[in-house]
């Protein structure tokens, strides 16, 4: 399992730092950049991430909710090993966000929000690394876990079968939920407040990775 600490609810004024901290327990680094129109919530976009991009080693997974992923995707300096997240209801077609994402270097991943139907997704499992189930709607952290989205992962898994595609869930998930979420079938598990909310960051870490043995 590949812990992946959301920024979203990291302190804001100290990006950094925030980053920093979680840093030895991570697998990788998940930023949220919003739009204001794709979900109702704005976030950051290329300038911050770029910034920290440059100060910090671990990979980054990047969540793009946002109506425009081929136009916007092409302005975040990646480093080989990181990742860009699309949403298969943006506005962009599929083929043009894994087009625009495959330029930059980064590894191309695929989201869909809870109501939407795997059958969107499945066309696109050959020309992605990650698929990016949410388990809460996306815009807001602190929200609980969605339990359908436990069927919707295995479902996933099935149709990806021999594939190189890792399963990536992203909501709710603590470390009293987590156990059933890799047992599903997710590789990569995104949290945000139940790590960036807790007093130990560390201490709640360990309790994802211990509850995921
Ligand atoms: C929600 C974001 C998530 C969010 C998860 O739209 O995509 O990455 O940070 O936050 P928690 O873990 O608090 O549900
Ligand atoms: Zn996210």
């Amino acid at each position: 399992m590949k812990l992946a600490p959301s920024l979203l609810s990291a302190d804001f004024a100290r990006l950094l730092d925030e980053a920093l901290s979680v840093t030895p327990l991570a697998s990788r680094l998940h930023w949220d950049v919003m739009d204001g129109h794709f979900v109702p919530n704005l976030t950051f976009g290329p300038p911050v991430v770029n910034a920290l991009r440059r100060r910090l080693d671990l990979p980054f997974e990047i969540h793009l909710m946002i109506s425009r992923p081929a136009e916007y995707a092409p302005r975040f300096e990646v480093r080989p090993g990181d990742c860009i997240i699309f949403h298969v209801e943006a506005l962009d077609s599929a083929e043009r966000a894994i087009a625009a994402i495959r330029q930059t270097g980064a590894s191309v991943g695929v989201s869909l929000r809870p109501g939407t139907s795997l059958e969107r997704i499945a066309p696109l499992l050959d020309d992605v690394s990650v698929a990016l189930v949410m388990s809460v709607e996306p815009g807001f952290g602190g929200q609980a876990f969605r339990p359908d989205a436990l069927e919707r992962i295995r479902d996933l898994s099935q149709r990806i079968g021999g594939r190189a595609v890792d399963i990536a869930v992203d909501g709710g998930i603590h470390a009293g939920n987590v156990a059933g979420v890799v047992a599903a079938g997710a590789e990569i598990i995104v949290a945000g407040s139940a790590i960036f909310g807790a007093a130990d960051r560390l201490g709640a870490m360990r309790a994802f990775l211990e509850a995921a043995r």
